[in-house]
């Protein structure tokens, strides 16, 4: 009787403290980071400013919530006691004054480590201090977590960031644990019970379907991250996603490609993280990032993953099984001039094996919203028709009438 009781308080003390926070991150976390536009060049002010655009521009009220500083935020190393410190000329305030001020404005507040010896920039890493970090980032208030991957030598990943995990879990606050080791230990076959989203590859470039190679990685545009992890959808679902990376919306490419690229995020179900200066961002990259029909697809609560249904004459063509039997579809004309669609519903008809869910638009029809243009365009009984520009889309959202 006694081995049965040490036993049962052993599988309870493990399942205590070894598991991650559930009832993060049901949907994707909505975001914005720091790194694609500033790299370690962050401080207060920017920050701050960035908290206040979410409210001016109304992307807390789209949905948006955390705010996540990158590498750079912290002094070269850590204090005598070993604990990191923040960067005392970047952050003069520190970063419980910065979480405060986060969260007065009703958002969440993200940070970034890595479980090497030091993180990508050259600043501390965590290895051999992660119960202590994660004390630290809990008594900061912090509410999320990026962990990258460099300097970690021969470390096994699942267990690095198991190890990361458990400390916060310890730490005692819920923290939504982003996975940074960029697809290359298959995390979505070990990391469901770990994080709650990982990134399915290397650093994302602000271009359309580029790839730049640097020796031992390469940065991917747009399409070649989505056409790099084609298979990996039925890993993902609410509380752990495939993470694509933080967005390029208005760094660089045109509005069109910067539509097509938030639309195929949302119709991926991955995080939504914004990676623009929202400072000096233009009116149509606000339209585009804070466009709630478009994020709705994303946040859906089936967290069903979005799969390519075509890919025929120059458009791609998508879904994602919403819930009520919705369904949203995105046309992406690929070419390099406008192009018009004439689907054929009957012809097409179309379903999701993974999940069950057909549809037989010849018994069953749909009224169909444009979720760009904010317009209703009929239904299913006779052909969708529309002109495309140039690596522009048409997201529509079918509705069973
Ligand atoms: C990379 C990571 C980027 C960024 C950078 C910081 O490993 O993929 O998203 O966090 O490190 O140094």
């Amino acid at each position: 009787m006694k081995k049965l009781v040490v036993v049962f308080l052993v599988l309870v003390s493990i399942n205590t403290f070894s598991q991650k926070f559930e009832g993060l991150a049901e949907t994707p976390p909505l975001g914005w980071n720091s790194w694609n536009t500033f790299a370690t060049d962050i401080n207060e002010e920017l920050v701050k400013g960035i908290a206040d655009k979410f409210i001016e521009l109304g992307l807390k009220d789209a949905g948006y919530e955390y705010i996540v500083l990158d590498d750079g935020w912290m002094a070269k190393e850590r204090d005598a006691n070993g604990n990191l410190i923040a960067d005392p000329v970047k952050f003069p305030n520190g970063m419980k004054a910065l979480a405060d001020y986060i969260h007065s404005k009703g958002l969440k507040f993200g940070i970034y480590n890595c479980a090497g010896s030091k993180t990508c920039g050259g600043y501390p890493g965590s290895r051999g201090f992660e119960y202590q970090d994660a004390r630290l980032y809990a008594s900061w208030d912090v509410d999320y977590l990026k962990y990258d991957w460099c300097n970690t030598e021969k470390l096994n990943a699942e267990g690095a960031y198991m190890t990361m995990r458990d400390a916060l879990k310890k730490a005692g606050r819920p923290i939504v644990f982003s996975i940074c080791e960029w697809g290359d230990n298959e995390p979505w076959k070990w990391a469901k019970d770990v994080g709650h989203a990982w990134r399915v590859t290397g650093d994302i470039i602000n271009c359309w379907d580029c790839e730049i190679g640097h020796g031992s990685w390469s940065s991917r545009g747009v399409w070649k991250i989505i056409n790099l992890r084609e298979d990996i959808r039925k890993f993902a679902g609410p509380g752990h996603w495939n993470d694509y990376d933080m967005m390029e919306v208005g760094n660089g490419m045109t509005d069109a490609e910067d539509r097509s690229h938030f639309a195929m995020w949302s119709m991926l179900a991955s995080p939504l993280i914004m990676g623009n200066d929202l400072r000096t961002a233009s009116k149509e990259t606000v339209k585009t990032l804070a466009n709630k029909e478009v994020i709705a697809v994303n946040q859906d609560k089936l967290g069903i993953q979005g799969f390519r249904f075509s890919n025929e004459n120059n458009f791609e063509i998508w879904l994602k099984p919403l819930e009520k039997d919705a369904w949203a579809m995105t046309f992406v004309n690929m070419s390099d001039e406008t192009k018009s669609i004439d689907f054929d519903w009957i012809k097409h008809g179309f379903g999701d094996d993974l999940n069950g869910k057909w549809v037989d638009l010849k018994q069953q029809k749909f009224s169909i919203r444009d979720l760009y243009n904010h317009k209703n365009l009929g239904d299913t009984s006779s052909n969708l028709k529309a002109e495309i520009g140039s690596h522009d889309v048409l997201m529509i959202k079918m509705v069973k009438k």
